[in-house]
C-alpha cells in the first residue's frame, strides 16, 4: 500500500481498506464450480457450528446454515448479535483480526474454506466485501474500478471492462463523462455504487455487504436495493442490514440472530435463531422472538 493510498481513520477502516486491497491481489485457479446443477440448490457456503471468539470471548456460537448461489441472503438481527462476525468469516476477514478465532467447518462450493492449502487472499478475491461506509481509493473514478483488473494483470479491453463494471453497477450515466474526475467528487450513494463496480469489476463469486445503505439517503438506497436484486442473475450476495423493510425486499433468504445470555448473564453470544425464506421470516416466523424482531417489538 502506498502512502496516498492509505485511509486515514479509524484501525478498522484501515484493516478493510488493506482487505480490499489484499482481495484483488491474485487471480485463484481454486474453487472453480459449475453452472448450477440438476435440481438441487447449488450451496455456495454450507456453515456447520461456526464459533468465533475474541480474546478467547465467545461472539457467536455454533452457526449452521446453508447459503445458497445466486440468493441473496439477509443477516439480520440487534446490535451486537455478531452478523458482521459471521460475514467476516465468509472471506476469511477475522484473519485480519489478531485476537478473533474461528472453529467449526465452513465450507465453500464444498471445501474447506479454512483448509491448510487455502491462500485467504485468494479468497478474498473471490468473495469480494462492500463496507458500511463507502471507501474509495483516492484516485479517479476510472482507476478505481481498473485497480483490481490491473492487479489481475487484464490490461486488455480495459476500457470495456470498466464501463462494464460501471454499468452493472447503475452508475455509468452518471460517471461516463467524468472518468478521470478524483472518486472524491462523487457522492456518497454514488460512491458506495464505484465500490460495488470496483468489487464486480474482478468478476467475484460472492458479494458480501455490511449494512451498504446505512450511510445513504432513501434515493440512493433504493438504487442499491435495486442493483443487489439484479447483481444476483451474475453473483450470491450476503447482506447484513438493520433495515427490516430492505431485508424484506432484496433477499430470497433470511438469518435472524440474537443474543444470548448464560445462566448468570455474565456473558453473551450470538445465535442464530431462525433461517428461512425471506417471506416466511416476515410474514410466519416458527420462532416468536423472530416475530417479535420484525414486527418491530423487539431489537
Ligand atoms: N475486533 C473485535 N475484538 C473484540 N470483540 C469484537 C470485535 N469485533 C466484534 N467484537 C464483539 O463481538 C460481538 C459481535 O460483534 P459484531 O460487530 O459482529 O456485531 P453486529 O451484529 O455486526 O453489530 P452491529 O449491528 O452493531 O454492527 C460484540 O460483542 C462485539 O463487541
Ligand atoms: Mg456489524
Amino acid at each position: 500500500m502506498t502512502q496516498d493510498e492509505s485511509r486515514t481513520g479509524t484501525g478498522r477502516e484501515a484493516r478493510e481498506a488493506a482487505a480490499e486491497r489484499a482481495a484483488i491481489a491474485v487471480r485463484p485457479d481454486e474453487f472453480h464450480h459449475s453452472e448450477a446443477g440438476s435440481g438441487a440448490r447449488e450451496k455456495v457456503f454450507e456453515l456447520k457450528g461456526i464459533d468465533v471468539r475474541y480474546s478467547g470471548v465467545a461472539a457467536v456460537k455454533g452457526i449452521s446454515m446453508d447459503i445458497h448461489r445466486k440468493d441473496v441472503t439477509a443477516l439480520i438481527g440487534p446490535s451486537g448479535c455478531g452478523k458482521s462476525t459471521l460475514l467476516r468469516c465468509l472471506n476469511r476477514m477475522n484473519d485480519l483480526i489478531p485476537n478473533a478465532e474461528v472453529q467449526g467447518e465452513l465450507l465453500y462450493h464444498g471445501e474447506d474454506l479454512y483448509g491448510p492449502t487455502v491462500d485467504p487472499v485468494q479468497v478474498r478475491k473471490l468473495i469480494g466485501m462492500v463496507f458500511q461506509k463507502p471507501n474509495p481509493f483516492p484516485k479517479s473514478i476510472y482507476d478505481n474500478v481498473a485497480f483490481g483488473p490491473r492487479i489481475l494483470g487484464r490490461k486488455d479491453d480495459l476500457d470495456a471492462t470498466v464501463e462494464h463494471a460501471l454499468r452493472g453497477a447503475a452508475l455509468w450515466e452518471e460517471v461516463k463523462d467524468r472518468l478521470e474526475d478524483n472518486a472524491f467528487g462523487l457522492s456518497g450513494g454514488q460512491q458506495q455504487r464505484l465500490c460495488i463496480a470496483r468489487c464486480i469489476a474482478v468478476e467475484p463469486d460472492v458479494i458480501l455487504m455490511d449494512e451498504p445503505c446505512s450511510a445513504l439517503d432513501p434515493i440512493s438506497t433504493g438504487k442499491i436495493e435495486d442493483l443487489m436484486i439484479a447483481l444476483k442473475d451474475e453473483f450470491s450476495i450476503v447482506i447484513v442490514t438493520h433495515n427490516m423493510q430492505q431485508a424484506a425486499r432484496v433477499s430470497d433468504r433470511t438469518a435472524f440472530l440474537m443474543v444470548e445470555l448464560d445462566a448468570d448473564e455474565q456473558n453473551r453470544w450470538g445465535r442464530l435463531v431462525e433461517y428461512d425464506d425471506t417471506e416466511k421470516i416476515f410474514t410466519n416466523p416458527a420462532d416468536q422472538r423472530t416475530e417479535d424482531y420484525v414486527s418491530g417489538k423487539v431489537g
